[in-house]
């Protein structure tokens, strides 16, 4: 076991872990949120997605050892209190979710694009999304969403 401390949505945690534990299984089964999904375990889906010090992550390709000191944010950081943040409301009313799984890694990706660039093209949004795979959508309502979103964000 090895202590690990990084920073979580903000808060500071020191766990002890296995130092071949993953960063999406620190998440979910040591500090609990579960937001953060886990599919192929391999890099493929992006369904793990999170910002390692804002930039997008597979969480399941991170090593315990890796997070060291880190800030990370997941899914669960981004609403605040009962405000959703305007990616989760877009999603919500664009039919970018169906089933549901993707989501979060889906919004992460988004969001890391959002804070570079406020006001990306649909081409944009689509390689920001490359990773992330989509089982229901078509991808069309996502790419619809990430745009409604920009916009709100931009106060349009
Ligand atoms: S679970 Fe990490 S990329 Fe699929
Ligand atoms: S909404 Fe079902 S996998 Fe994307």
């Amino acid at each position: 076991m090895i202590p690990l401390t990084l920073t979580v949505n903000g808060t500071t945690y020191t766990v002890n872990v296995e130092p071949n534990r993953t960063l999406v299984d620190i998440l979910r089964d040591v500090l609990g949120l579960t937001g953060t999904k886990k599919s192929c375990n391999e890099g493929e889906c992006g369904a793990c997605t999170v910002l390692m010090d804002g930039k997008p992550v597979a969480s399941c390709l991170v090593l315990a050892p890796d997070a060291q000191n880190r800030s990370i944010t997941t899914i669960e950081g981004l609403a605040d209190g009962e405000a959703l943040h305007p990616l989760q409301e877009s999603f919500v009313k664009n039919g970018g979710i169906q089933c549901g799984f993707c989501t979060p890694g889906m919004i992460m990706s988004a969001k890391a694009l959002l804070d570079e660039n406020p006001d990306p093209t649909t081409l944009q949004v689509r390689t920001a999304i490359s990773g992330n795979l989509c089982r229901c959508t078509g991808y069309q309502q996502i790419v619809d969403s990430v745009i409604a979103a920009a916009k709100m964000m931009r106060g349009g």
